[in-house]
Formats: C-alpha cells, sequence, structure tokens
C-alpha cells in the first residue's frame, strides 16, 4: 500500500512539474485527487485493510493527498504570477517618451477670403444665399439677357448636360433666382463653386468660386455702387486701397464696369506683383440692366440696382500672395498650414 501511494505521488509530482499552463495542472488534479482519481479510488479499498491497518494507512493517505494539494497549489500560484509578470512587462508604458503630436486641421486658403468677404458685406447689411450648381440655362443665360444663339453663351466654355440644363458657368443665376422669389428690396452676396471647361493651369480651373452680390431697391444708383466696392476694397486690401472702375461689357447690366484696385504690394508705384501697373483687377459689376429686372418679375421703372460677381480663388490669391492657383487644389498640408 505504501509503495502504491509513493508511486501516485511520484507520478503526480513528475506531471505537476511537467504542467505548463493551468488547464493541464487542473487535469493532473483531476486525475488524483478528483471522484474518479487514482487516490480516490486508494480510499475507497480502503475497506479491504485490515482494521488495526486503517489508521495509518488513512494517515498515509492523507498525508499523500494534502503534499499533492499543496504542489498543485505551489504550482497554481507559481504559473500565476508568471502571467502576471508577462501581462505587465506586456503592458509597460514608459511615461518618459515624448507625446504624440497631434495635426490640427487648417482653414483652407479659400475659405479665409469667403469669410473676409462675408464678413464685410453681412457688416454693410447683406444676407449670404446660395443656389445649385446644376442650373437651368434659363437662369444660367436667359433670365441674364443672353438668349439662344447669343455669342456670350460660347465666351464661358460651360459644360451642358443636356439642351435645357447645364452646370453653372457663373453665380449669376443666383441673382435671377433671388429676384425672382419677388422679396424686395435685396442686399445679398451668393457664394459658390461654378464649373468652366478650361485646362488647369496657373490660373485656370475647371472648377472654382465665384462670389456674386446684388442690390435692389427704389433709387439705386451707379454712386452705390460705386460707394459699396470701394469700401469693400479698403476692408479688404487696406485703408489707403485706390479703386479704378473701366467701362466694360456684361449681358447683365447696363452700364457695366471691371473694377481694379491699387496694388497692395507696391502702393500703386508698379511692381512685379501688379505686372508693373500699379493696378490689379478684382471683379466685374454694373446697374442690372432693365431687361433682366423684367424677365425676373421687377418693374424696371420702380426699381433698380447694382450687381457685381468677383472669382474667389483671384481674391485669395492676392490676398495671400500665392502665384499658383494649382496649390488651392492640392491640399499639400505643408502648404495649407501656412494660413
Ligand atoms: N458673371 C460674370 C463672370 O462670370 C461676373 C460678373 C460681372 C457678375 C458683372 C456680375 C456683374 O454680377 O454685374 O464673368
Amino acid at each position: 500500500m505504501k509503495e502504491k501511494l509513493q508511486k501516485i505521488q511520484e507520478k503526480a509530482m513528475s506531471q505537476i512539474r511537467s504542467a505548463s499552463d493551468l488547464s493541464m495542472l487542473n487535469d493532473v488534479r483531476v486525475s488524483v485527487l478528483g471522484k474518479k482519481g487514482e487516490l480516490t479510488s486508494v480510499l475507497k479499498s480502503m475497506k479491504d485493510v485490515a482494521a488495526e491497518e486503517r489508521p495509518k494507512v488513512g494517515q498515509m493517505v492523507n498525508d499523500v493527498r494534502s503534499e499533492i494539494e499543496r504542489m498543485l497549489e505551489e504550482a497554481k500560484e507559481a504559473m500565476e504570477s508568471a502571467l502576471r509578470e508577462a501581462k505587465l512587462k506586456a503592458e509597460v508604458l514608459d511615461v518618459t517618451l515624448p507625446a504624440k503630436k497631434n495635426c490640427v486641421g487648417h482653414r483652407h486658403p479659400n475659405t479665409i477670403a469667403l469669410e473676409e468677404v462675408e464678413r464685410i458685406f453681412i457688416g454693410m447689411g447683406y444676407e449670404v444665399v446660395e443656389g445649385p450648381e446644376v442650373e437651368y440655362l434659363d437662369y444660367n443665360f436667359t433670365k441674364l439677357n443672353i438668349p439662344e444663339g447669343h455669342p456670350a453663351r460660347d465666351e464661358q466654355d460651360t459644360f451642358f448636360i443636356d439642351s435645357r440644363i447645364c452646370l453653372r458657368s457663373q453665380t449669376s443665376p443666383v441673382q435671377a433666382r433671388t429676384m425672382e422669389r419677388g422679396k424686395l428690396p435685396i442686399r445679398m452676396i451668393a457664394p459658390g463653386r461654378v464649373f468652366r471647361s478650361d485646362e488647369v493651369d496657373a490660373t485656370h480651373s475647371p472648377s472654382f468660386h465665384q462670389v456674386e452680390g446684388l442690390v435692389i431697391d427704389k433709387n439705386i444708383t451707379f454712386a452705390d455702387l460705386k460707394g459699396t466696392l470701394e469700401e469693400f476694397a479698403r476692408e479688404l486690401f487696406g485703408e489707403n486701397t485706390r479703386t479704378k472702375f473701366r467701362p466694360h461689357h456684361f449681358p447683365f447690366t447696363e452700364p457695366s464696369a471691371e473694377v481694379d484696385v491699387s496694388c497692395f504690394k507696391c502702393g500703386g508705384k508698379g511692381c512685379r506683383f501688379c505686372k508693373g501697373s500699379g493696378w490689379i483687377e478684382i471683379l466685374g459689376c454694373g446697374m442690372v440692366h432693365p431687361h433682366v429686372l423684367e424677365m425676373c418679375g421687377i418693374d424696371p421703372k420702380e426699381y433698380t440696382g447694382f450687381a457685381f460677381g468677383m472669382g474667389l480663388e483671384r481674391i485669395a490669391l492676392l490676398k495671400y500672395e500665392i502665384d499658383d492657383m494649382r496649390l488651392l487644389y492640392e491640399n499639400d498640408t505643408r502648404f495649407l498650414k501656412q494660413f
């Protein structure tokens, strides 16, 4: 009996030693100490032991049992502490390492320029409105006094969708839409994307942005137009900025003008920036053509108004002295970071 117990103990000890994880340890416990375990079956055979031997044998069985239990417990603790060690090592956190640098986003130069333009006009009592980028030819052309067959339809290299619809080639259709709504007087600007089938280069892109402006009220004159745009130019480019209105032609305004501002780089003396002329062109404008008013449901005998339109990219390029429009679309963060 003693030998048998010794064998059980030795076998259990060697199994415990070679166990490599907790579940193997548990297997050992079950196979030795479990209900059907080896040691348990020895206990069950106690009835075959002579009565006077029983206490002694019983004592031996108990000793073996507690020895095996002790070893199991010891092995379990060792394993658990090794696991804890490994986990701690794996999760080690070096608080002395420098933190990861978070890159914060930037407003795009176009956005900055637009917010500046909006700020100036909102300050003068204008509201900001929007129109659709996919537009009826009716609004893009006809109601702006550019009837079918008019050469100005070709000048703008329009993307046509079908015989009635195009990608708007200018923000001016928002003028027609706003007038048609019939709420007078009107003081609005309409920023937005426009499309023209142009090749990409330093000053062209098939998709760019314009800001349209429209004022309709009683007794609006060219003097209001001049005063408004002069004030706008001073706010945008600095107090000493001078403006020059050059006669021009747009189908939807009469009279029409292009506006130049004195070069904010050289003050008008002439430099590389203004190509030596001292002046920089920034927008087109004019008094809303009576035909346009009529087509949009406004009586030209009662109301007059002025309109203007500018390229937003052009404003951004000028204001931030960027010499290539493509930089605005490439979204190279090394470029954008500077604003
Ligand atoms: N729509 C014109 C263009 O794209 C710009 C323009 C000129 C708009 C004069 C106007 C205006 O409202 O009065 O070239």
